[in-house]
């Protein structure tokens, strides 16, 4: 079992990367920080904590962290994921638990001021690891693994034709990470998590094995639905985070190749990857790009978690599925 802290910016495909990282039997979150992105952080917060509700994991401490990028104003995703960031999907949360004292970076620089075979898991903006790297240059250097979701190699942009909205949201952030965290990135961009749309086919299959958790998830992604119908003509919804969970539970699920990576802080391309997989400026590769993804095997590790049935049950009826 691997231990990890999540950071994130609940949102809803972080909502279900959370559940799927909590309920499964490779994870054990040790922690989760909150960081603003798709919603403001005390937004974010709540969100956790409606999900750790559902997953009656409320002994699992939520730190809040940043309420704005390291230089830019916060542009939340509010269109994507609901003014709630849940979807406006009316879910709330009975309990009053309420987030740690210390902030998110001060946990994640005490934490990791020795080193822990714990690693990161990154779902959002880099805002929070990069105050935690500006106090503790050695953070890099402590953690096991890092994995984020964000960036993106050849596929296109989703906030400009070429910037990922992690990135784009906190390019200085990503910039100070990938240049000086020290260690192996894994980058789980839009070129894999694209592959994993969320269906209307997957939606009904989840209604038969699982009513309860179907409706939690109709409610959950219907405003993300009816988002990636306006905007890109996608019935479903891409849900990038969850497979960043499924990355780090077992990082064969998508192949790649190791690259350095610069992140772009101004101008028109504010927040795209340049990922120099051709070694123009001859520097030591900085991250594992991710390029391809076995997405049948990541919705049969995911269903598998968030419908609690048997993975032969899940896996011999994808067969039976379109999946991407
Ligand atoms: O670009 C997709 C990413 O931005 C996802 O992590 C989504 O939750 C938002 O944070
Ligand atoms: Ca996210």
């Amino acid at each position: 079992m691997q231990q990890v802290i999540i950071d994130c910016d609940p949102g809803i495909d972080d909502a279900l990367a959370l559940e799927f990282a909590i309920k499964s039997k490779e994870l054990e979150v040790l922690a989760i920080t909150v960081v603003a992105g798709n919603a403001p952080v005390d937004i974010g917060v709540e969100n956790t904590f409606k999900v750790l509700e559902r997953c009656d994991r409320l002994d699992i401490p939520v730190y809040r962290g940043a309420e704005i990028p390291l230089e830019r104003p916060n542009v939340s995703a509010q269109d994507t994921h609901g003014m709630d960031g849940f979807g406006e999907s009316g879910i709330v949360r009975q309990s009053k638990v309420q987030p740690q004292k210390e902030t998110a970076e001060e946990f994640l620089t005490n934490f990791f001021s020795e080193k822990r075979d714990v690693g990161i898991l990154a779902l959002g903006p880099l805002t929070n690891i990069a105050l935690a790297i500006q106090l503790n240059p050695k953070l890099g250097q402590n953690i096991q693994r890092f994995v984020t979701m964000g960036g993106t190699y050849k596929s296109h942009g989703n906030c400009s034709p070429v910037a990922e909205y992690n990135y784009w949201c906190d390019p200085d952030a990503a910039k100070m990470v990938y240049e000086s965290l020290g260690s192996t990135i894994e980058m789980v961009g839009l070129d894999v998590t694209r592959e994993i749309v969320f269906s209307p086919a997957i939606l009904e299959y989840c209604r038969r094995i699982n009513p309860e958790a179907y409706e939690y998830l109709r409610k959950l992604t219907r405003f993300y639905f009816d988002f990636h119908w306006q905007y890109e003509h996608l019935l479903g919804c891409v849900i990038n985070d969850p497979l960043a969970v499924a990355c780090y539970i077992s990082s064969e699920i998508c192949n790649g190749f190791d690259s350095y990576v610069e992140v772009e802080t101004q101008g028109i391309s504010i927040g795209q990857t340049l990922v120099d997989r051709y070694d123009f400026w001859q520097k030591e590769p900085n991250a594992r790009i991710l390029e391809t993804v076995d997405t049948k095997e990541f919705f049969t590790q995911f269903l598998t978690v968030l419908l609690d049935a048997p993975e032969a049950t899940i896996a011999s009826d994808l067969n039976l599925l379109k999946l991407g």
